[in-house]
């Protein structure tokens, strides 16, 4: 098992990676059918022979590290949140300015656009009734880095509301933010996987008291608050662990044609992953099912026909902070667009999350804490 900085590092680099996989620099012939894909990887010699230099790293990956950036710039950032959130804006807005050929999604563009970094409350829009697409969920893991301990609870809960509804203002959307980060902190703290849905639910009451007090459009977000929630619900249902012990089933069979059929199912509009709620549930369904091997990881929640780099990007920093890089082909990461930053990044994540055990020794950075 790697250390506990090691996971840190994985977390983020792999979800480069599931990003990088997925993304293909738009180029994978067959977009819509994980038959196909599964087929073309053959053509490439399987997982294990992709080299990942020279494959770009979409939006997902590029506002992953804003929400990164923005969470180690300062050090003690629990008591002066509004400060944090100013930071995260003008982080969202300095990465737009790296989106080419990367595929920005739409509601992430125009909103960005909006934020005034620079004024207090600048950070907030209006509620959207149709911001419930997967770009808040697919930024926010790293919040679950930086505040990974039981007692930080609230301070996660309040970051990856905030941070997601700044492009994202409908629960549909930043929940899946809450989603992303908290599975991550579970990661972190070795809680069995089969338990984290259970956790979810019960947060999802916190996060629910939160929104309603923040006063922000409260009427609003409650007013839409149950699509989330019962779509969850349904899916731990199907999965029988909804009361978090229980180990979890899946159809029999459950290849490449039937994930395709379940993703299309849980989806908001037929394009698996797309959405806040079923981008994060795809990526913990591989999770789930996946174990140690990285590369069922990759076939359940990258090679598929839907919102795949999303996906990827989720499950990647969840598997890692899991596993760290155990058993995982050097090619698929080492030339990672961006890898050094991801690095870096992790490893000031781990530091600000679990001070005192680290030191700047030559510019390398060394971690006693396992
Ligand atoms: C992943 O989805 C993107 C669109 O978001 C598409 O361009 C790409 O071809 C898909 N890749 C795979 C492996 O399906
Ligand atoms: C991947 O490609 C890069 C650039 O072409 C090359 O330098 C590197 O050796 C390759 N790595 C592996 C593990 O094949």
């Amino acid at each position: 098992m790697d250390l506990l900085v090691q996971r840190y590092v994985a977390a983020m680099v792999l979800s480069g990676v599931g990003d990088a996989l997925g993304f293909r620099n738009e180029r994978w012939e067959f977009c819509t059918s994980g038959q196909k894909i599964h087929e073309e990887l053959q053509e490439l010699g399987g997982l294990g022979r992709i080299n990942v230099s020279g494959w770009r790293v979409s939006d997902d990956t590029v506002m992953h590290l804003a929400t990164a950036r923005a969470l180690t710039a300062s050090p003690v950032l629990e008591k002066n949140l509004q400060q944090l959130y100013s930071k995260l804006a003008a982080e969202y807005r300095e990465s737009m300015s790296d989106m080419t050929e990367r595929a920005p999604g739409l509601t992430c563009m125009n909103a960005v656009m909006s934020l005034r970094p620079d004024h207090s409350d600048g950070w907030k829009i209006p509620f959207n009734p149709k911001g419930g697409g997967c770009g808040a969920a697919m930024r926010a893991m790293c919040i679950g880095l930086r505040f990974p301990h039981p007692n930080e609870l609230q301070t996660l809960i309040e970051v990856a509301v905030e941070s997601g509804r700044m492009t994202h203002h409908h629960p549909t959307g930043y929940l899946g933010s809450v989603v992303a980060a908290l599975f991550t902190a579970y990661a972190v703290n070795n809680k069995p996987v089969e338990s984290w849905g259970a956790g979810l639910m019960e947060v999802l009451e916190k996060t629910k008291n939160y929104v309603e007090n923040a006063g922000h459009y409260a009427a609003e977000n409650l007013a839409e608050w149950s699509y989330f929630e019962n779509h969850w619900k349904k899916y731990l249902e199907d999965r029988g662990i909804l009361d978090g012990i229980s180990m979890p089933t899946f159809p029999v069979p459950y290849g490449v044609i039937e994930r395709d059929e379940f993703y299309t199912s849980v989806s908001y509009s037929g394009w698996g992953g797309a959405s806040g709620h079923d981008a994060p549930m795809i990526a913990y369904d591989a999770i789930l099912g996946s174990g140690n091997s990285w590369k069922e990881l990759c076939n359940r929640a990258v090679f598929h026909g839907g919102d795949n780099d999303s996906t990827g990007a989720i499950a990647g920093a969840w598997w890692g902070a899991i596993y760290g890089f155990d058993g995982v082909p050097k090619s698929n990461h080492k030339h990672l667009e961006y890898r050094s930053s991801l690095k870096l990044l992790a490893e000031k994540l781990f530091e600000l999350s679990h001070p005192g055990s680290c030191s700047s020794q030559k510019g390398e950075m060394k971690c006693s804490f396992s």
